[in-house]
């Protein structure tokens, strides 16, 4: 079988592109495993480095833009599954509307309508990456989770695109056109390279940062609680949901597993993990809160329930210290601690 990843040379997409390799099959949309053959990673940024999954033989790389519609067309393939990760992130899609809604809204609907174009049937399986900043006015009481079903009123422009997404693939799957599935994203640490344009991007610096000796900035308070996942559980529940049955229901979307963090939790984890010896090696953390910014994230919903994704048998979010372990393990090498093993593949 074939499998499309757009935003291929994403985070995520390389690390999805890297999981799918290994574990080798993954189940059509006619319910049975079959072997993944090919796997395109598509992105409007060439790729970074040609070594790594994208110099793999079962690898093909396609370079451009989701937002031209017939581009969508041209890559789509029969049968394929979609995993469309590509997107502007929460602070870019803030500062540009307009480049949020053609990229998260415009995009997705170009993608889908090519899925739909090929007429398969059964109909292609379409993993929507949604993100809880599709909850941004909530009705709970104070201190109650927000769910699965819970009334989604996003309070920024990325949240709004994301929510659209979600109705987009719930209609194109109740048509027959796809068979869609969103996965609504916590925030997934620790993201190895750069900050990205995201608003919670310190929640991977402030583990990030320090073990590369650099120091961490902190725009949101350290004591605001967030909801983050692993990028190891992120990647497995991501296959999950789209190995997974799904119940008769035109509502395709669900809560990813998630575990509340404050920063100064991650901070203790990160201090856990490194030997006291080492500590000093360690990049200062600056705190320079940005109102704003952690009002931003204070309106995300702090505390999520996963009722869906425990019914389908998603993997639980390890400790914070363990997201530290796998992080070192995954993406250390060029850390300043002893305790790193460099990946295999
Ligand atoms: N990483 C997280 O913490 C997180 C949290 C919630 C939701 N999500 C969602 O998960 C998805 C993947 O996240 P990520 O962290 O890998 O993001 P990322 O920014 O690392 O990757 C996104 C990729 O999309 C590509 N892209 C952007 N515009 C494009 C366009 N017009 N055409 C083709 N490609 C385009 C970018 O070049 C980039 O490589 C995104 O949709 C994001 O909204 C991520």
């Amino acid at each position: 079988m074939e499998v499309i990843i757009t935003g291929g040379q994403g985070f995520l997409g390389q690390e999805l592109c890297r999981h799918l390799l290994k574990k080798g099959e993954l189940k059509t949309s006619s319910g049975v495993m079959q072997e993944v053959q090919r796997i395109c990673l598509f992105d409007n940024v060439a790729p970074a480095t040609t070594s790594g999954v994208n110099a793999h033989p079962k690898v093909v790389i396609e370079t451009g833009d989701l937002t031209n519609a017939e581009t969508c067309q041209r890559l789509m393939r029969p049968n394929a599954s979609v995993f469309h990760l590509a997107g502007v992130m929460s602070g870019a899609a803030e500062k540009d509307f307009d480049l949020g809604v053609r990229v998260n809204l415009d995009g997705t609907r170009n993608l889908l309508d090519a899925c739909r174009a090929q007429g398969a049937s059964p109909a292609p399986k379409f993993i929507f990456t949604s993100s809880l900043a599709v909850f941004g006015e909530t009705y709970v009481e104070p201190g109650t989770p927000v769910g699965d079903t819970d009334k989604i009123v996003p309070k920024n422009t990325y949240g709004m695109t994301k929510a659209c997404g979600e109705l987009l693939v719930n209609d194109y799957t109740r048509k027959g056109f796809v068979d869609g599935r969103t996965a609504r994203l916590p925030t997934v640490i620790v993201r190895p390279g750069l900050p990205n344009a995201a608003t919670t991007s310190c929640y991977s610096g402030v583990i990030r940062e320090p073990l590369h000796g650099v120091e961490a900035v902190l725009p949101i308070a350290r004591d605001l609680p967030h909801p983050v996942t692993s990028t190891r559980a992120l990647i497995a529940n991501l296959v999950i949901l789209h190995d997974a049955t799904w119940p008769d229901r035109v509502d395709r979307a669900l809560n990813l597993l998630s575990r509340p963090s404050s920063l100064q939790q991650l901070v203790d984890a990160l201090y856990e993990v490194v030997a006291p010896a080492e500590h000093s090696k360690l990049g200062k953390i600056v705190d320079k809160e940005d109102s704003f910014l952690s009002g931003v994230v204070r309106g995300m919903g702090s505390h999520l329930s996963h009722e869906r994704a425990k019914e389908l048998g998603m993997l639980e979010v390890p400790n914070m210290a363990t997201v530290v372990r796998e992080f070192l393990e995954d993406f250390g090498e060029k850390t300043v601690v002893s305790n790193k093993r460099q990946r295999v593949a």
